[in-house]
């Protein structure tokens, strides 16, 4: 920007010691959905920012990208900002080399700010300054170029964020190494910057504050965190101020689409000659992808003098924005709407309109954006689950980082896509031939739907060929030659390439056959099961996955002991591997130990599984006796876990509840480690509510009260009887787990805190943990945690229960399902909400309690939402209310959710994935290829 015919610096840079200024500024409240990053800051440690009392973190949850860097010395200075002063760089030589950072729990379709911070404060010794590329998802943002090694660049957009996480990439485009200082993340109402849609963002050039001193205004004056420049000239202009508030026209406020913090209003400047104008330019900043960049801006103004009257015009290059307006005294009006048509320069003037005013022009405040197209569409989202699956069972090292189809030129190695031009790109082709990929054939390779080229040829791959490979409507190639694969080959891929439709080869595989002729008859039959199981396992993994994806960053647990202990086969050897696990805490376990070759037999190789989680993945198995169980082994690809490993292991020793998943018994042998879980036959609360199978609204009104009660029972135990009191801090639909008699089980204690304040205080803690739609408000936001939280995520999952619907209805427009049932409910209208698939058949008093109770649990303000103990005693009576009204009928409609013997609906321990800002890789398969095993196991304690 430039004021008069000065020349004002183009890029937006402002010295460390500016920034520090803004220190002056007032503290109000916290926002909510605000994300906070002190890039390079180490892990888990986070602190208040002075200047917007904002909570900052380390970015290491959100990237596993990278290393972290101090700036040189030379470049702190006692006012520094502590943000800038650790950097994460990305040092690859690669040209288009990608490294991003990954946003969870973002609301889809929602209006967001993002700023990205950078100051290089020579923090790799190299006095070099780089320039590099910044993408949001698939899209270009902007191209940082430093100029200066002691000032902060700063980069924002606003943009609509089309699904529920984010990305923000930083691309080596061959000028220096990216880095990053800091990466903020705000939430805006949707009814702001109207330019901002989904297929165009905007991004910010400038934001001026005039007639301001030299502070720059940000949160908590301004609620959205923007930063606020001071602009004034007192060569030129005049300040004028005022004390009074400036507040929106009322004609603006229920649709408000511009609106500039009071503070901001409060100032602003006019010519010092009466006759002469107001005017400032900038220049055209075209960039590689943008060659004509287009501009739009926002102008603010609002009278601050009493009892005058003024009237100006507006032009830029000449050409009239804005005629004979006069601003009303303490109200503030925002112009704004067109895009300027393209310039190399814009100058804009503000002049009165000389016949009927006397008093000069005036403007308050001024923000100038360049607008970028987001209408680039990233991958299908069932292929980035599945080739990321793949990804991380393989451990394909390659350029495989963020979007794998787009944009076109970051395209991953070994895949050819599809670009539609209305809709996303999908994989059509994957080649990872010689690619000494080792384990079975992925079923997720299953999943690719627009797949027409499969070539795994030449690599290590065992097991037989999964027959979910036949479902690939679009495929005309695969080639499986060159591999270790046993088993026949499904007869539909045979006809296939009988038939000319399929391309199929399978040369140099000794161990498999062709013919049934060689095959035992028994691979028939359970090739029929493994269609069956391979249907389930696919949907309950993409469910899972999709779930995965709101997934934070992993971080790799530096510092950890590896435990060398050799596996034993003796199970009673417990006292010797005592001492080696001593260190973990874990001589106090008396469950029984089980050595990694055991739940290799018990869980029969791992063969089937039941669930997926950040931890790990969860497998059916039999104890010698019979005894189902599902057992949980940690992913050893993925280093993470260990701590939530040792936590839900510990813990789960001290709680005995019947409401509470009880533990048979843990491993932890070598780098393997794994807890041994009762298993619960009719799998989770979630999947009889809505999983896509044929169990789904089974459950009758009697049947949903039993168990939330018995829910409930089992955290007012956790809350109430132990000492600590614990957190579960995961409170949801599916970790309440079921078993044949539909007995409900809080499962999932990974996230468990032992809390030791009262009720109260709060516990602050580094980071949220939880899943995306259940999180309490004060949580989310502030971190601040108490057993009000977990009756806050019971409170969502009651009416869960009621409804049929999930924590977040999709349609028309994402909304939480308190404020959905909430609204209707105040209208007094139950007949909506409950859920149909119920029939009507339940005490409405009882409906009308229950759902009276769960709003009660999802107050705002936790001090007014009830104890667990006066939930139970709530439900309690909902529950005599249904049972008087059904007396007669009582077990008429027991079970009627149960399976029969093969119960398809899968148990699932911590199914889904906690939105933990400690785990980002999306760790989702594991490829374990082991020898052969034998139904028995050794004898139980
Ligand atoms: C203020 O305006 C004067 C006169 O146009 C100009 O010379 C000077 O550079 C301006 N200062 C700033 C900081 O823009
Ligand atoms: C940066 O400095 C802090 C202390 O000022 C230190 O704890 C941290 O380890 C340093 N980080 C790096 C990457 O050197
Ligand atoms: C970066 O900025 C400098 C001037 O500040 C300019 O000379 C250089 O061409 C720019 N580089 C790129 C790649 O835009
Ligand atoms: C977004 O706004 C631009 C400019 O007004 C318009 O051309 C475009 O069609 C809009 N896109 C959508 C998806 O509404
Ligand atoms: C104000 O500007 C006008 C026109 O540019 C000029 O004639 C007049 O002398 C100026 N007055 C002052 C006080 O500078």
């Amino acid at each position: 920007m430039s004021a008069g015919s000065a020349t004002a610096p183009r890029s937006l840079f402002f010295l460390l010691s500016l920034a520090a200024a803004t220190g002056v500024l007032r503290v109000r409240g916290q926002s909510t959905g605000f994300v906070s990053i002190d890039c390079g800051l180490s892990e888990q440690s986070g602190y208040v920012d002075d200047v917007t009392k904002l909570p900052y973190s380390s970015d290491a949850a959100f990237t596993d990208a990278g290393s972290s860097h101090n700036v040189s010395a030379e470049h702190v200075k006692p006012s520094s900002t502590k943000r800038y002063l650790s950097v994460r760089s990305f040092p690859d030589n690669s040209m288009a080399s990608r490294s991003c950072y990954t946003f969870p729990s973002i609301v889809p379709g929602s209006k967001c700010l993002l700023r990205a911070t950078f100051m290089y404060g020579n923090y790799d010794g190299l006095n070099k300054l780089p320039v590099f590329d910044l993408y949001l998802d698939v899209n270009f943002w902007k191209t940082v170029n430093i100029s200066k090694a002691d000032s902060v660049h700063t980069a924002e957009v606003i943009a609509v964020i089309p699904s529920d996480t984010v990305q923000v990439c930083l691309v080596n485009i061959g000028l220096g190494t990216p880095f990053i200082s800091g990466l903020d993340l705000r939430p805006l109402k949707n009814t702001l910057y109207p330019q901002v849609n989904s297929s165009q963002g905007l991004v910010l050039l400038d934001r001026r504050n005039f007639g301001a001193s030299d502070i720059i205004v940000r949160h908590p004056d301004d609620p959205y965190d923007r930063e606020w420049f001071p602009w004034s000239n007192l060569s030129k202009w005049r300040g004028i101020s005022t004390k009074e508030k400036v507040r929106l026209r009322p004609e603006d406020e229920a649709d408000v689409h511009f609106d500039a913090p009071s503070v901001v209003m409060q100032t602003a400047i006019t010519p010092l000659n009466a006759s002469e104008k107001i005017h400032f330019s900038w220049d055209a900043e075209p960039n590689n992808v943008y060659p004509t960049p287009r501009y739009t801006s926002v102008l603010y103004f609002s009278e601050l003098e009493r009892n005058v009257v003024r009237l100006f015009s507006v032009t830029i290059n000449g050409m009239l924005l804005m005629s004979r307006y006069t601003p009303r005294y303490l109200f503030s009006y925002a112009f704004y709407g067109i895009e300027h048509s393209y310039s190399s320069r814009y100058d804009f003037t503000i002049q009165a309109t000389a016949t009927s005013s006397t008093l000069p022009p005036i403007i308050n405040a001024a923000e100038f954006f360049s607008v970028i197209s987001t209408a680039k569409f990233g991958t299908d989202p069932q292929d980035v689950i599945a080739i990321n699956a793949i990804k991380t069972k393989y451990q394909v090292k390659k350029n495989w980082v963020s979007d794998p189809c787009a944009p076109k030129t970051f395209a991953w190695d070994g895949l050819n896509c599809s670009y539609p031009t209305s809709s996303s790109p999908r994989i059509t082709s994957i080649n990872m031939s010689f690619g000494g990929l080792s384990g079975d054939i992925s079923s997720y390779f299953a999943n690719f739907k627009a797949i027409q080229h499969l070539d795994l040829s030449y690599n290590k791959l065992t097991g037989s060929i999964p027959y979910a490979l036949t479902q690939l409507p679009s495929l005309v190639e695969l080639d499986l030659t060159g591999n270790q694969l046993s088993g026949s080959i499904p007869p539909e891929l045979l006809k296939r390439k009988a038939d000319g439709s399929l391309n199929l080869r399978y040369g140099n595989n000794p161990k498999l056959c062709d013919q049934d002729s060689s095959c035992q008859p028994t691979e028939k039959k359970n090739s029929t099961i493994t269609i069956y199981i391979a249907a389930l396992v696919v949907a309950a993994v993409v469910i899972g996955l999709l779930l995965l994806l709101l997934l934070l960053g992993v971080r790799k647990k530096k510092g950890l002991v590896k435990g060398r202990v050799k596996p034993e086969h003796v199970a009673s050897d417990v006292q010797s591997h005592s001492k080696n696990s001593n260190r973990y805490g874990l001589l106090q376990l008396d469950n029984r130990w089980f050595t990694y070759l055991e739940l290799e037999v018990i869980t029969n190789n791992f063969q089937r599984v039941i669930g997926r989680g950040g931890f790990g993945i969860v497998y059916d198995g039999f104890l010698e006796d019979g005894t189902r169980v599902a057992v949980k082994l940690r992913s050893q690809s993925s280093g993470q876990g260990v701590e939530e490993f040792l936590t839900e292991a510990r813990n789960l020793t001290k709680i005995h509840h019947k409401n509470l998943v009880s533990l048979i018994g843990y491993c932890k042998d070598g780098e393997y480690l794994a807890l041994v879980y009762e298993h619960m036959s009719e799998g989770n609360l979630q999947d009889k509510l809505r999983g896509g199978n044929s169990n789904i609204g089974c459950l009758t009104w009697k049947q949903r009260l039993r168990i939330t009660l018995e829910s409930a029972q089992g955290l007012e135990y956790l809350h109430k009887a132990c000492s600590p009191p614990f957190l579960h801090r995961d409170v949801k639909t599916s970790n309440i787990l079921l078993d044949e008699n539909l007995k409900a089980k809080v499962a999932d204690f990974g996230l468990l805190k032992a809390f030791n304040n009262d009720d109260d205080t709060h516990v602050s803690t580094a980071r949220v943990v939880g899943t995306y739609g259940y999180l309490a408000p004060e949580y989310a936001s502030a971190m601040q945690l108490t057993k009000k939280s977990d009756v806050y995520s019971f409170g969502v999952v009651l009416l869960e229960v009621i409804t049929g619907k999930p924590p977040i209805l999709q349609s028309p427009e994402p909304t939480n399902i308190i404020e959905w049932a909430g609204q209707r409910l105040g209208q007094g209208n139950i007949e909506d909400v409950v859920d149909m698939f119920m029939h009507g058949d339940y005490d409405v008093n009882s409906v009308w309690k229950a759902a009276d109770v769960a709003l009660r649990c999802t107050a705002q303000v936790p001090t007014q939402r009830p104890t667990m103990t006066a939930v139970v005693a709530h439900l309690e009576e909902c529950l005599d209310l249904e049972e008087s009204r059904t007396t007669g009928d009582i077990n008429s409609n027991l079970n009627s959710c149960s399976g029969g013997e093969f119960n398809p609906n899968y148990n699932n321990y911590g199914v889904d994935h906690p939105t933990d800002t400690s785990q980002s890789s999306r760790t989702v398969d594991m490829g374990h290829s082991f020898g052969g095993g034998v139904a028995t196991g050794p004898a139980t304690l």
